[in-house]
């Protein structure tokens, strides 16, 4: 019984469907219905790989629902690439076994680490940018795409914290990292916007470094705004209410110089109807209409 649910899962393929310049959201499964019922479409959807760990369940088939009719992107928050310990084996078998059930147009992960020995963080914790730290990340980045038989995109962070042994810069960083190991970059736009007030540099500055010929799909959220303990203003990446106008202006700005891009709404918390999500998603479609004929990369042509 046990193998036949194995085979009868192994034999599911799902049709191809293009995400070029397309806009998405995070799929959550409470908007199935609406998603379904909808009479207009949406471009692709974006689940956490580790809400998919299980062998079945409602999960799964909410995903395998979705997946027949649209292209879906897996998203790892929790393979710790930055972190200094070996990758979990288990954690990278389960994240192979999801991509080949699922067969997603993206993969992505995170330029962070979360766990430390067996102690498991839910936060995405930042790292140094330095030889060392490259080295152990390039070499993770490896590992997990020779597992996974894929090609990765590796998502810049929002920081709140800097490091004194950093030596390198974060784009400098990300730029050798896609050099080393082939993998592309998810440039998540509120990420850069969220770390430059954090940090008080400039997020245009950020982005005019940004090796923007190596993006293969942008993260688009919401971010809330709180003090830290001296008063100060900081932003939290909180995925949970619409995209900042500041951010979408950044987002035209990196469309205007790389073409479009596979673009993600993020949210994560606070969930709203599907319609509030789905206008979300239609902003940035609009958007990426707008530089359908850019032919990308203006700059370097410049
Ligand atoms: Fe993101």
């Amino acid at each position: 019984m046990q193998n036949n649910l194995a085979d009868r899962a192994d034999a599911v393929r799902f049709p191809h469907y293009a995400v070029a310049g397309q806009a998405g959201t995070s799929f959550k499964p409470e908007h199935l219905p609406a998603i379904l019922a909808a009479s207009d479409r949406c471009g692709f959807f974006e689940v956490h790989a580790e809400n998919y760990m299980g062998a079945g369940g409602p999960p799964h088939r909410a995903l395998e629902r979705i997946r027949q009719d649209y292209p879906v992107s897996i998203h790892g928050v929790c393979m710790s690439l930055g972190g200094p310990q070996p990758l979990d084996p288990d954690h990278l078998q389960r994240f192979k076994a999801l991509v080949d059930r699922y067969e997603p147009a993206m993969i992505s992960e995170h330029l962070a680490w979360s766990t430390h020995d067996d102690i498991f963080y839910n936060d995405l914790l930042p790292l140094p940018y330095n030889e060392a730290t490259l080295t152990h990340v390039c070499d993770h980045v490896d590992q997990m795409q020779s597992v996974i038989g894929r090609r990765i995109f590796l998502e810049n962070p929002s920081t709140y914290v800097a490091f004194t042994d950093t030596t390198m810069a974060e784009v400098d960083f990300i730029r050798e990292i896609a050099r080393r190991t082939g993998c592309g970059l998810l440039l998540d736009v509120n990420n850069v916007f969220v770390s430059a007030a954090n940090h008080g540099f400039s997020a245009l500055d950020y982005l005019k470094d940004f090796p923007l010929e190596s993006v293969e799909q942008i993260h688009l959220a919401g971010h809330a705004e709180q003090e830290d303990g001296a008063g100060e203003k900081l932003l939290i990446d909180s995925h949970d209410r619409p995209v900042a106008d500041a951010v979408w202006q950044l987002y035209e700005i990196v469309l205007s110089r790389r073409g479009p891009v596979p673009t993600l709404i993020e949210w994560d918390s606070e969930l709203p109807d599907w319609p509030v999500l789905r206008a979300e998603a239609r902003a940035a479609q609009a958007i990426l209409d707008r530089h359908s004929d850019t032919g990308g990369l203006r700059d370097a042509a410049e």
